[in-house]
């Protein structure tokens, strides 16, 4: 499978490492052997249609920070558009930073791969959230495959969960914690008794935070994930601007102090019941949600299976790229039944 990485950050490598490191397995066990022919960074391109070796790609990134420092095959002359438009290849990975304003340029880049018929496998929240009906639309008007199964849960098949294994079910409601990054402040806040500031550096160091860490604070990460749920496993039809916002900037050590002393802990929690919203809830310790660190918890309440929570952990490059090669190997399937059938 050949493939066209835009973004080469902490997930973009993660999945390049993830690549290198399971080659043999994924081959033997799956006949899946990716090919990444293009990488694009914030510096520029580098493009081998042959197949980039990523070891180097990992190598020069680290050395000069952009794999378009690479002296072969570094390209000034392409853009990331000629990139989708001209280069062979069957799927684009669009893990650039989530931009929640106007999605771009990843909701562009996603449009013109469908467009060029190639599948997209994404966890930029941000074009999810602002224009997912009109992207699942245009997908299958071009007959391609579009999964995000890491934008939600980061390797926690959260999507999947709901998706699949409630199949035929009416989800009525959804409730839980979405982001790792206020997960992981709250629980280091509560258990360790470090201040905000302290525990969001830590956060940031140990990458979950969003580059711009404020998307985690303020709920929107959060939010986001909320609208790519309520799209996907309960049919609506909705995007940000629906969902009622408040993060966890306000929450201080003495509020988690006072609540603890009535057994429960604040989370971040988001919840579509009617209404979608993101905002801390007092959460009593003996709920499901009730986990710590950077896990995500939410539960799902269907018509006829009740109730059933799903945890695990939520945030992390590697986590989210198992999530993409998840999503890949999902188009390798997909593809090879629709070449028999
Ligand atoms: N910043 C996000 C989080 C990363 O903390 O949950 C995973 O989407």
């Amino acid at each position: 499978m050949r493939i066209i990485l835009i973004g080469f950050g902490v997930v973009g490598q993660s999945l390049a490492k993830l690549f290198i490191k399971r080659e043999t397995e994924l081959s033997s066990l799956y006949g899946f052997r990716p090919k990444v022919v293009a990488i694009a960074d914030k510096g520029g391109i580098a493009v081998n249609q042959r197949g980039l070796d990523l070891q180097r790609m990992l190598l020069i990134k680290a050395e000069k920070g952009t794999v378009a420092a690479d002296n072969e095959y570094g390209n000034s002359k392409m853009s990331v558009f000629d990139l989708i438009e001209s280069l062979e290849a069957e799927v684009l990975v669009e893990v650039s930073p989530t931009n929640v304003k106007d999605g771009e340029p990843a909701l562009s880049y996603i449009k013109s791969a469908f467009k060029a018929g190639k599948s997209v496998v994404t966890s930029n929240k941000g074009p999810l959230a602002l224009a997912l009906p009109a992207l699942i639309e245009l997908a299958e008007h071009n007959n391609v495959y579009f999964r995000f199964s890491g934008s939600v849960g980061a390797g926690t098949p959260i999507l999947e969960f709901a998706k699949r294994c409630l199949h035929g079910d009416r989800i009525i409601s959804v409730r839980g914690i979405l982001n790792g990054t206020t997960n992981y402040i709250l629980t280091e806040m509560a258990e360790g008794r470090v201040s905000f500031e302290e525990a969001l550096q830590k956060a940031k160091q140990l990458g979950y935070a969003e580059s711009d860490p404020s998307m985690d604070i303020d709920g929107i990460d959060a939010a986001c994930k909320l609208v790519i749920l309520a799209n996907w496993v309960m049919g609506k039809r909705v995007t940000l601007k629906d969902v009622s916002i408040k993060g966890i900037r306000g929450i201080s050590l003495k509020d988690i102090e006072a609540v603890a002393r009535e057994g429960c802990t604040i989370k971040l929690i988001g919840s579509v019941n009617g209404r979608l919203e993101v905002k801390p809830e007092k959460i009593p310790r003996n709920s499901p949600l009730s986990v710590g660190g950077t896990l995500n918890a939410v539960t799902f309440y269907s018509e006829f299976a009740g109730e059933q929570t799903i945890i695990g952990r939520g945030a992390g490059g590697i986590e989210t790229a198992s999530a993409i090669l998840r999503d890949l190997l999902d188009i390798k399937q997909e593809l090879a039944t629709k070449l028999l059938s």
